[in-house]
């Protein structure tokens, strides 16, 4: 019996965001999503099982890089404290964890994704080997791992396929708000190639945490009409999907990441994350793509940096575009490049 495993988990970026959160569970979505995972920007994550635990709470150790990381303990601490119900190995054992990230830090990429991701598969892939069930019942691997990865950081949930995954209920998918499912439908090729150029424009910390984020949709005025909104363009967008519409995907990708951040300066206390630099960018891409007709466009986080999605038949082209126009808006010329579309592996 293996008492020790290893997960490489992917991040993942929403075309269609999730933001906001419903009343009546943890961390459930007030409104489906759609993302792909990103394939070279990963956390590798191993869970060992050390010895037993009777104390009645989580016990963990938590190593980031090798080096103990006390700042993450109390993260871990919440995320195995929300899981112990459904976990019959979080409530028996002490869990030795150790992560690392394939990106660098201090990029201000969220490797949040990509860290619950890794672990919640190492947690559900164990719980199988010791007790010979899924946690919380589920009878298979990735839903007991995208269920507990939700409960860690509900984007987390969707680190789990290589195909485009969607969050959240929706009448046209068989979707779920506890765990994320992958796309049952055949999507033209193109959107199998996609890359994602990740410009970083400022790597420093957000001034308002997602968590918090997220909360100032209850009680804004225009939460219920941007869920509606959201909920429409997630049909559309697959539809475009299987029809091979560029155009429409890129409408409603790129509006998606505007109705994010239009929600946050909607919000009371108003807040920006984009900084100039973004705005300079997502401009050179409009007219950029007005001048070639290459079908490149943005979406963004809950932050500054600007993801640059394109098909791998324009990369030259991109690589070109990145270093000639938008490298200048980026912190110490920085920039990530990864492809999409890949699931999480056990090494
Ligand atoms: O998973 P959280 O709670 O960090 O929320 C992040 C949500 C966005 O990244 C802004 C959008 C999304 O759907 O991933």
């Amino acid at each position: 019996m293996n008492n020790k495993v290893t997960y490489q988990c992917p991040s993942n970026i929403a075309l269609v965001k999730y933001w906001g959160k419903k009343s009546g569970g943890p961390q459930l979505p007030a409104n489906p999503s759609i993302s792909l995972t990103l394939a070279d920007l990963c956390a590798t994550t191993t869970v060992e099982i050390a010895y037993g635990n009777v104390s009645g709470k989580p016990s963990f150790q938590f190593m980031l890089e090798g080096q103990i990381k006390k700042s993450f303990e109390p993260k871990i601490e919440q995320f195995l404290t929300k899981i112990w119900e459904h976990s019959q190995l979080v409530q028996n054992q002490t869990l030795v964890i150790q992560s690392q990230n394939n990106f660098p830090h201090g990029t201000g990429i969220a490797s949040s994704a990509a860290g619950f991701g890794a672990l919640a598969c190492c947690i559900a892939d164990l719980e199988f080997e010791l007790y010979g069930a899924y946690p919380a019942g589920f009878d298979n691997f990735e839903k007991a791992a995208s269920f507990l990865a939700r409960l860690g950081s509900g984007s987390a949930c969707r680190s789990l396929y290589a195909k485009p995954a969607i969050w959240g209920e929706h009448p046209d998918f068989n979707s779920s708000d506890l765990f994320a499912v992958p796309l049952d439908a055949d999507i033209d090729p193109i959107f199998s190639t996609f890359r994602d150029a990740v410009l970083i424009v400022d790597s420093g910390e957000k001034s308002v945490s997602s968590t918090a984020g997220h909360a100032l949709l209850t009680g804004n005025a225009y939460a219920e009409s941007r869920y509606k909104v959201a909920n429409q363009n997630l049909g559309n967008i697959v539809e475009a999907m299987k029809s091979g519409k560029m155009h429409s995907f890129i409408n409603i990708v790129e509006s998606e990441a505007l109705q994010l951040h239009a929600m946050m300066m909607a919000s009371s206390p108003y807040y920006l994350l984009m900084r100039p630099g973004t705005v300079a960018i997502i401009e050179k891409i409009w007219a950029y793509r007005e001048k070639t007709g290459h079908p490149l466009m943005f979406t963004l986080d809950a932050g500054a940096n600007v993801h640059l999605l394109y098909p791998e038949n324009i990369h030259t082209e991109a690589m070109n575009f990145i270093e000639t126009e938008l490298l200048v808006f980026c912190e110490n010329k920085q920039y990530l490049c990864t492809r999409t579309g890949t699931a999480p592996k056990k090494c």
